[in-house]
């Protein structure tokens, strides 16, 4: 199983566009996938609630609540036996022992960006934090940059291409910014899910983030490197 945790100190970055997009292209392929909300503003939830029925299932948890009397956490979090990607969204800001307990728990760290300097400026002391911490150096974890709203050709996209080039992390891809993601968000589905003719650049770049993934995998294989196993089938 692989987790996929969505995250930037920068609220309306595009986190939640991410998580839900990534968690329906996953499931589209077959995969057993779980979306898991730490946001108390809980828009991946509702996002998740408007899905329709006839589309690939995704099994979701509103972990931002404390379990109801009588349930333990680890109950609560609890993840079907056929997950085989779980995605977790995440509040502007999370900090604090959670935040380390969920990064170390994690295999894949994806970071949106816009390309305004206020974003920049903050996601690049999100990640610098980000990196400092012991468990994403010794247990190797995998950081991306999600660029997103990218309008192409524009001075900021310039500004955040400079931005990138110098953060040295991997960029995965670039979003367009697109009322696509609008649309689909308002009716529980991923852009590619939406019955349109102009998807093919977007669906293209989640292709990219898929194939990022898929490396990482390899990767992992080729170098014996372990992937984040939990004692329970809970998270
Ligand atoms: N690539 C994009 N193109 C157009 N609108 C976008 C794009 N990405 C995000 N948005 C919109 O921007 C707003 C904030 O995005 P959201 O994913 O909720 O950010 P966060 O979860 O980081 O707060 C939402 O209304 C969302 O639909
Ligand atoms: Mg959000």
């Amino acid at each position: 199983m692989h987790s996929v945790i969505v995250m930037n100190a920068k609220g309306g970055c595009g986190k939640t566009t991410v998580a839900t997009n990534l968690a329906s292209y996953f499931a589209n392929k077959g995969y057993g996938t779980s979306l898991f909300d730490f946001d108390p503003q809980g828009s991946s939830s509702r996002w998740l609630r408007e899905r329709p029925e006839q589309h690939a299932h995704i099994h979701g948890i509103e972990a931002f609540r404390q379990p109801p009397a009588g349930m333990t956490r680890s109950w609560q979090m609890r993840l079907p036996q056929d997950t085989d990607f779980l995605v977790i969204d995440t509040p502007a800001g999370f900090s604090g022992y959670d935040f380390e307990d969920r990064v170390a728990k994690a295999d894949i760290i994806l970071v949106p960006v816009l390309p305004s300097s206020i974003d920049m400026h903050s996601t690049a002391d999100f990640v610098r934090d980000l990196l400092l911490l012991g468990k994403v150096r010794s247990l190797n974890k995998q950081v991306g940059i999600i660029a997103n709203r990218i309008r192409s050709r524009t001075e900021s996209e310039h500004k955040l291409e400079r931005f990138l080039d110098k953060l040295d992390i991997p960029v995965v891809a670039r979003l367009r910014d697109t009322q696509n993601y609008v649309r689909a968000a308002e009716r529980g589905l991923g852009v590619h899910e939406l019955d349109q003719r102009d998807l093919a650049q977007d669906i293209a770049a989640w292709d990219q983030i898929n194939n990022w993934v898929e490396q990482i995998d390899q990767q992992r294989i080729i170098t014996g490197m372990p992937e984040a196993r939990f004692a329970t089938s809970s998270w």
